[in-house]
């Protein structure tokens, strides 16, 4: 059952029972339980140097938990998940995973590439959602240690065979986690396909960073760095439009607390039941961050980078208390946001959206980071 990536894994690092070993590696790994297939699934444990600690897992490239300090160095987890396997395998939406091949909605699970019509999965509301019934989110990613400067780094991979949830072409997919001492979670993604394909990687971690998460998200103040956004209908497909944020809810120039305006009578904050919108990234000023949280009873201050040209800000609206997570936390409506850096929603079918499209030969390449600092 073990790949030869995961035996080379294995010599690599120590188990965890060793912990003189552990703490000279900064990855550490331990059991986390079986999939239905008798797949082993394992969780990595990345510890930088300022004592942040980032959990992940095999199913879904899953970041389990992140804990990084408050203003008084205090460290709490800021990511919403469950406390073991079978949570994330009993209808998780998406915490923690990562999302493909297709982050976000395509219309009505179609789209044309060449002439020849693709069909998908109407996995929600007749639309196709997140790559599908069994997207990247539920598939076994097999984890390797890697050597990075920065900081303790994970590669994990996964091949998606040609027609896998629909779509064409082999793709072999490569996510590179690293934590680095600056604190930041660098998250960089690769895909190659033998076929013409379309591809869209994102990461869908719901952030509270009150930590444990104590309430919901409601007095985080966002920032997005967007003069625009991509509106949609009531199924949440792009209308092809871009409309303007300024005099709208939707504005987040300024930071802003997203309870300030998200109850507001708009129609836009009405299809969405909130937020739950890509923002159309203004290019970055040379290293600056494209979107910010602050949330200002611990000081915690989230920042985030991004190679890709939109941001799906969502507040978590359809959270309503019946997923119960970590330590018996029912997480309810807005108790977390997801801040998932991609292309916008619907792009195979909207030619006038920046393109999708990878080719053989071609290499897909993004990156993000998410920053954690304190003020
Ligand atoms: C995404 C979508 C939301 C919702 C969540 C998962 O962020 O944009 O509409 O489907 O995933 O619940």
């Amino acid at each position: 059952m073990m790949s030869q990536a995961c035996k080379k894994n294995d010599e690599k690092i120590p188990a965890a029972a060793d912990t003189t070993a552990v703490a000279a590696s900064a990855v550490a790994k331990v059991a986390y339980g079986t999939l239905p297939d008798g797949q082993a699934v394992e969780e990595y444990t990345l510890k930088n140097k300022n004592g942040v600690e980032l959990k992940v897992i095999n199913y879904g490239g899953i970041v389990t938990s992140l804990k990084v300090p408050d203003k008084n160095g205090v460290l709490e987890d800021v990511v919403l998940g469950f406390d073991s396997l079978k949570g994330y395998l009993g209808g998780s939406p998406y915490f923690g995973a990562i999302v493909g091949r297709y982050g976000n909605r395509i219309a009505k699970g179609k789209f044309t590439l060449d002439g020849q019509t693709y069909t998908l999965a109407q996995n929600n509301n007749g639309q196709h959602l997140h790559g599908g019934l069994k997207g990247f989110d539920k598939v076994y990613w097999h984890i390797a240690e890697v050597p990075a400067a920065e900081g303790p780094s994970l590669k994990l991979t996964y091949t998606s065979k040609d027609m896998e949830e629909g779509y064409p072409g082999t793709l072999q997919a490569e996510v590179t986690y690293t934590l680095t001492d600056n604190n930041e979670f660098k998250i960089a993604y690769t895909a190659t396909t033998d076929k013409k394909t379309v591809v869209n990687l994102t990461q869908h971690t719901y952030f509270n960073l009150t930590g444990n998460a104590k309430r919901d998200i409601l007095d985080h103040q966002v920032m997005l760095h967007a003069d625009k956004f991509v509106p949609v209908d009531k199924v949440l497909i792009p209308t092809g439009k871009l409309k303007d944020v300024a005099g709208t809810p939707f504005d987040f120039r300024t930071a802003t607390a997203v309870g300030q305006r998200v109850n507001e009578k708009d129609e836009q904050l009405i299809v969405g039941g909130g937020y739950d919108h890509a923002w159309v990234l203004s290019p970055a000023d040379s290293g600056k961050a494209v979107a910010s949280v602050y949330e200002p009873t611990s000081g915690r201050f989230l920042e985030v980078y991004t190679t890709e040209p939109a941001i799906q800000f969502y507040c978590g609206n359809f959270l309503d208390g019946t997923v119960v997570g970590k330590q018996g936390n029912a997480y309810a409506k807005r108790f977390g946001l997801c801040l998932e850096t991609e292309h916008y929603p619907d792009s195979p079918n909207q030619p006038s959206f920046p393109s999708v499209v990878l080719n053989p030969g071609e290499t897909y390449s993004t990156q993000t980071t998410y920053k954690f600092s304190t003020k």
